[in-house]
């Protein structure tokens, strides 16, 4: 009798739960929408959680939460409540004691809207009687099913002649215009559908793009056989920015490895980093120094600028990693300035010959010819709020800059604010100028 009741109560009790678990995933759903929830959220998963999971949510220690593959559940109360209780044994500490409930509601709502990639995708396999048959019928279906991964999965079909087609629910980035890109594309006959339309393929042959909306969609994507070879079926569809620069989610299972392997983070924790990549927003040939203090510049040895500026963790240094990728290093910070900003000499009839760089106490010191007198650069910091950059004038010219505009940042020389457009700088008895950049007020409040 007692065991009964005890079972019953169980149940009584679960029922409730999960309906309690409904309305809960409802409210967590909708604040995921609402912009200044997912602000708060922002800031907090910024503050506490991108340590571990990095502050695109594309994971570090700690899992991916942007992808489509959850381990402890995906419904939006059940990872409410992994974040309160945490996964001690794993080295996640529970944050219930840490945030009060709206705080923690506003984080869930923050990772449920950076969401990429599919949700609920279901496949269907049809049969197809040679490489010339493009006719496909419900006769000719064999098998269906769906992909609790969110990935597109083209080695499915064992048989030779087929038509595969792919479709769910599709999260694309809100902020930033993103298209599905297929290496190796030509001659796959391959079809994206947007909301029930066909979208018209871009790029060239060999790597084609379709373009994605923004947010949430519905997307589809066909692809029939044709008389390709079995060992090139397994395709590789990646989601990309515009400029196709940065591989940004993988959309089938053969690109997941190639989105994954291209994090690989570059962070100055003990001593100054300097590093010859080839970085997003910042012109080529642009050496970059990132400090402990965590904050980062970039100087351009073909113009001898300061061409950008940014705080925060210094590079993910992608697929360039051993050399082997062509994609540009991404800053993991928040920029101050960069290119077309710089901090630059204002010289029309002069070019400047870069001569290279010598270490003092680890620090690069860029030197240089520019209209026949000799420079150094280098640049002193002691706080990410805070930066000397530090000329050396051979004989006592003056020195002409101009500075770059930046938000909530002040530039200075002696303590005297700088003219930005073009500042005419007279260096000290021993042949230095300093130009001080600092902060005015933090960057996100
Ligand atoms: C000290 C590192 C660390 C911090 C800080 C951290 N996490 Fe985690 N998190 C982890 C690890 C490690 C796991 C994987 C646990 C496992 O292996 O089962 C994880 C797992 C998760 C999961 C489950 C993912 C899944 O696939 O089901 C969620 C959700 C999550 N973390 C959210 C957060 C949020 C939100 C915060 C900030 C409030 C946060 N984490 C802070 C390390 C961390």
């Amino acid at each position: 009798m007692k065991k009964l009741t005890y079972a019953m109560t169980v149940l009584v009790v679960t029922m409730v739960f999960s309906v309690n678990g409904n309305e809960l995933d409802t409210t967590l759903r909708l604040k995921s929408q609402d912009v200044k929830v997912t602000q708060q959220g922002q800031k907090l998963f910024e503050q506490i959680c991108a340590s571990c999971h990095a502050k695109d949510l594309s994971g570090g220690t700690g899992f991916n939460l942007k992808d489509g593959e959850w381990v402890h559940g995906s419904a939006p109360s059940q990872i409410l409540s992994n974040v309160k209780t945490g996964f001690l044994n794993a080295g996640m500490p529970g944050f219930e004691q840490v945030f009060d409930a709206t705080q923690i509601e506003a984080i869930v709502a923050y990772v449920l809207s950076k969401r990429e990639g599919w949700d609920n995708l279901t496949y269907k396999l049809y049969q197809l009687n040679g490489a010339d048959d493009t006719d496909v019928t419900a006769d000719k279906l064999i098998k269906s099913g769906e992909l609790a991964k969110g990935l597109a999965d083209f080695a499915i079909p064992e048989v030779q002649h087929y038509f595969i087609e792919f479709e769910g629910d599709f999260y694309a980035p809100k902020d930033l215009d993103t298209q599905v890109w297929l290496q190796w594309g030509f001659p796959h006959e391959l079809k994206v559908y947007i909301n029930h339309k066909q979208v018209t393929k871009g790029g060239t042959a060999w790597f084609p793009t379709w373009r994605l909306e923004r947010g949430k969609q519905h997307l589809k994507v066909t692809y029939r056989s044709g008389d390709t070879k079995p060992n090139q079926r397994d395709l590789i569809l990646i989601g990309t920015n515009l400029d196709l620069t940065v591989k940004l989610f993988p959309l089938s299972s053969k690109a997941k490895n190639i989105v994954e392997e291209k994090k690989f983070e570059l962070k100055a924790s003990d001593h100054i980093l300097i590093q010859r990549k080839r970085i997003l927003d910042l012109p080529p040939s642009t050496i970059s120094v990132g400090f402990p203090t965590k904050v980062n510049y970039g100087f351009n040895t073909k113009t001898c600028a300061v061409v950008g500026l940014w705080q925060g963790d210094m590079l993910n240094v992608g697929p360039n990693i051993a050399g082997r990728g062509e994609d540009p290093s991404l800053p993991l910070g928040e920029w101050v300035f960069h290119a077309p900003e710089q901090l630059q000499h204002v010289n029309e009839e002069h070019k400047c010959h870069y001569k290279g760089y010598r270490l003092e106490n680890g620090n690069p010191v860029f030197s240089y010819t520019l209209g026949g007198q000799q420079y150094a650069l280098s640049v002193e910091t002691k706080s990410s709020n805070t930066l000397n950059f530090i000329y050396s004038i051979t004989g006592n010219q003056p020195i002409k800059l101009k500075i770059p505009e930046t938000s909530n940042w002040q530039w200075t020389h002696g303590l005297q604010p700088i003219e930005r457009q073009s500042a005419l700088l007279t260096p000290k008895q021993n042949g230095r100028v300093v130009v001080t950049a600092t902060a005015t007020a933090t960057v996100k409040e």
